[in-house]
């Protein structure tokens, strides 16, 4: 049991013994996590410098948010919002946002793909597919460098057996024969989970075609050797791919329609895509070859699971979506945040190519997204953090015992240097001692 959770019953049987005879087996087994929330609400109270914690878009110490979506905040009329949206999403919804996937995934061509469920948030599409697919003992494989929420959705409270494949080869890029090992290591059960989620957080690295088309490869073979393969593809950050070498679509294209034995589900939506993190509003979308004639079934199964946890999606949302995206201003102002975030990325990657830093830490290699990350060298990544945000008011994530992750997304570009040279500047008086 975590710590964490032990904590907490030690405090309800102390003050409330019969909730403990009450709980059940997963009411025992839940905690709060620390980590990224932890961290990020303190460098809330102690970063009165630079806030580089918060996984949102900021801009000038405000939300960024498109005005197709805030312009309707005092126009929305009561029928559009207020009734309840179906379980698996509003049917305008679904459709336009099917019809977004294959704009921004040309080379899905005609797959076929089933149309997307409405979930509130990438979250709860998350635990939507971890209550359709997992069982208690089943092996749900991550990449080494992961968004610990992973762990309490699929093995907190479904009993996944959490695996990792290593993410990076740094200096290459994806450690592909890491990730050909790790599958083939655990693909004897006949049954593999495994999650890809690119841009990454924490790194913020995102895979080049050969790199998508090597993962393909591996999960064809894993296929053909007998074993069913369900991929899920957080997209979380679809879009923000900085580079020109970086694929510029989902891995989901390539996967969709890859093998029998492969069920790809695509998980994306408004939080990051649309800088519309509150509204809750995502979307998961199936594709396995040869198997259209199930989506439907499949569908109205993930309707049933989100019927039985949350009933419903809230319509308000996907109302402003919808309108957003009718909005022919829309992409306009997507491309705008686009490029102040890129713009963050070049600043931090021309600053961080200065020698100077080599002393202090190895840069994982990063391309895409809201993040980078650092190894920090012979230093304890949390002692750092404490010491960057009590004496400089800096605040960042630790991520591992050697890993610091930061926030670009939260940085304006004008502070990005300093950022760096604080950052440098303690590590490298801790180092001293
Ligand atoms: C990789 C990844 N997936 C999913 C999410 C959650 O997205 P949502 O806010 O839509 O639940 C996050 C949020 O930080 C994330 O970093």
């Amino acid at each position: 049991m975590n710590p964490l959770a032990v904590e907490l019953n030690q405090t309800i049987e102390r003050e409330a013994p019969a909730i403990m005879r009450m709980l059940s087996d997963l009411g025992r087994e839940l905690y709060f996590p620390k980590g990224i929330l932890t961290q990020t609400a303190e460098a809330n109270q102690k970063a009165h410098r630079f806030n580089a914690t918060i996984g949102e878009a900021r801009e000038a110490g405000k939300s960024m948010g498109l005005d197709a979506i805030l312009c309707h905040f005092s126009d929305l009329k009561a029928d559009d919002v207020l009734p309840y949206a179906s379980s698996a999403g509003r049917a305008d919804m679904r459709k336009a946002w099917q019809a977004e996937i294959r704009a921004k995934n040309p080379s899905l061509g005609d797959t076929p793909i089933s149309l997307p469920v409405v979930t509130s948030g990438i979250t709860h599409g998350l635990s939507t597919i971890a209550d359709m697919f997992v069982d208690e003992g089943d092996v749900v494989l991550f990449p080494d460098k992961l968004w610990g929420n992973y762990l309490l959705v699929f093995s907190v409270k479904r009993g996944a057996k959490a695996g990792r494949y290593p993410l990076l080869d740094i200096g290459k890029g994806l450690d592909v024969e890491g990730l050909r090992k790790a599958i083939a290591d655990n693909a004897a059960k006949g049954k593999l989970i495994v999650l890809f989620n690119f841009p990454n957080n924490p790194t913020g690295y995102s895979i080049t075609e050969a790199e998508a088309d090597a993962i393909r490869d591996i999960l064809v073979a894993t296929a053909e050797g007998g074993c069913d393969v369900v991929a899920l593809c957080d997209d979380a950050y679809f879009g923000l791919f900085f580079d020109e070498e970086v694929m510029k679509e989902s891995l989901f294209t390539k996967l969709a329609d890859a093998h029998e034995r492969i069920l790809a589900v695509k998980l994306d939506g408004a939080s990051k895509e649309d800088f519309a993190w509150g509204l809750r509003l995502a979307f998961m979308t199936y594709g396995i070859k040869g198997g259209q004639g199930a989506y439907e079934a499949l569908e109205k199964k993930t309707g049933g699971c989100i019927r039985g946890t949350i009933s419903n999606s809230p319509n308000v949302s996907q109302e402003l979506l919808m309108r957003a995206l009718k909005d022919p201003d829309y992409a306009a102002q997507k491309a705008e945040k686009f490029e102040v975030l890129k713009r963050r990325a070049t600043i931090a990657r021309n600053t961080l190519a200065d020698p100077k830093f080599a002393e202090a830490w190895t840069l994982y290699p990063f391309n895409s997204g809201y993040f980078m990350c650092v190894k920090m060298h012979g230093l304890d990544a949390e002692a750092y953090r404490q010491k960057l945000l009590n004496d400089y008011g800096v605040g960042v994530i630790s991520t591992s015992d050697t890993d610091i992750r930061v926030a670009h997304s939260s940085v304006d570009e004008a502070d990005i240097p300093a950022l760096y040279d604080v950052m440098l500047e303690c590590a490298l008086e801790m180092r001293k001692g």
